[in-house]
């Protein structure tokens, strides 16, 4: 296995180095399809993207930013791209990814709103984050991890645990995060917000165990516990999730690449498995940042507000 492309891709010229074919189906000039009302993106250096046998596109700490950047002064047309055309963009990747026969898995690290007006500022009752996420949950993302911009209101994470999390089928992962809700008979328990881990195949039959984790964050709100990291570790549950031995284990977390606590996750699992490939996307500092743990993994880190979508793939393997 060797990590053949990582990327970081500004997100605004997506909609232009994507788009094949014309009306005819047989012209297959390159022709720019960002929306027309949109801020056009500048002239960008641009490369083809290269296709491995295991692919994956990033985002996280989107914060609401679905409608892009929109003014027209540098740099923002450098990250005019919306949502849409980010949904676009999946589409056509995952029927290409297919059509080679290869796997392409799309996640995403946190922090879905705080951050504009479209997903936040609701009036009382409102819950801010709710209609936004209506949005996210029309794309096929494969693995999403929850961020701290989740838990400082407890009705939002009550939110996320009631509205969004069970739209994922057990992919919407909260490896170390619960919530205290009343149980049938009016009895308060503590349950994962979303799930603890999942464990999968790809289209192509590649075994997947994947957590989400966030850092050692301490500002949640009464009725949402975070527990520590290198508590986590130590916890039977996360042991006999690790024992089998998967073809990769997928890290989906908000917790910088840099810096933090992934070493404290993925050294539990090297102290298992030696060779076993690990991927990290991790998340929160707001920057693009790309780490090496050892020679059988990577961890990537995509940025913020939509203006990064993070990119790599994976080779003979
Ligand atoms: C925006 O894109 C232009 C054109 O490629 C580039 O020269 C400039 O450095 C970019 N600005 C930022 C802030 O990324
Ligand atoms: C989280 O909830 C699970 C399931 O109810 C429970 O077993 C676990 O002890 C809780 N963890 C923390 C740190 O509260
Ligand atoms: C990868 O790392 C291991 C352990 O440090 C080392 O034994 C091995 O030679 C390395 N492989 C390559 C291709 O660098
Ligand atoms: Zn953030
Ligand atoms: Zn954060």
């Amino acid at each position: 296995m060797r990590v053949s492309q990582l990327a970081l891709l500004s997100f605004g010229f997506f909609a232009s180095a994507n788009a094949c074919g014309g009306d005819d189906g047989h012209n297959h000039a390159i022709k720019k399809r960002s929306q027309p009302g949109a801020t056009q993106s500048t002239a960008f250096p641009s490369s083809p993207l290269i296709w491995g046998d295991v692919n994956f596109i990033h985002t996280t700490d989107s914060h609401g930013w679905l409608i892009g950047h929109q003014k027209k002064s540098a740099p923002e047309p450098n990250y005019s791209g919306d949502f849409g055309d980010f949904a676009s963009f999946v589409d056509h990747m995952k029927r290409e990814a297919d059509l080679r026969g290869v796997d392409l898995l799309l996640v995403d690290s946190g922090d879905l709103h705080d951050g504009t007006g479209l997903s936040d500022g609701y009036p009382p009752g409102g819950i801010d984050g709710h209609e936004t996420n209506e949005l996210i949950t029309q794309l096929p993302y494969d693995v999403l991890a929850i961020g701290n911009h989740e838990l400082y209101k407890y009705q939002i994470t009550r939110d996320m645990h009631e509205n969004f999390a069970p739209k994922w089928n057990g992919r919407y992962l909260s490896s170390n995060v619960n919530i205290t809700t009343l149980d049938k008979d009016g009895k308060a328990i503590d349950v994962p917000v979303g799930d603890r881990y999942a464990k999968f195949e790809t289209r192509n039959g590649r075994k997947v165990t994947a957590f989400g984790v966030l850092f050692n964050f301490a500002s949640n709100d009464k009725g949402t516990t975070v527990q520590k990291v290198q508590d986590m570790v130590n916890e039977p549950w996360f042991k006999s999730a690790i024992a089998e031995e998967p073809d990769f284990f997928l890290l989906v977390g908000h917790m910088p690449v840099a810096q933090d606590n992934w070493p404290l996750v993925f050294n539990a699992i090297r102290a298992v498995h030696p060779t076993t490939p690990i991927f990290i996307f991790g998340g929160h500092t707001h920057i693009r940042d790309c780490v090496q743990y050892d020679n059988r993994s990577m961890a990537l880190e995509s940025g913020r507000y939509m203006e990064t979508v993070g990119q790599w793939s994976l080779r003979h393997w």
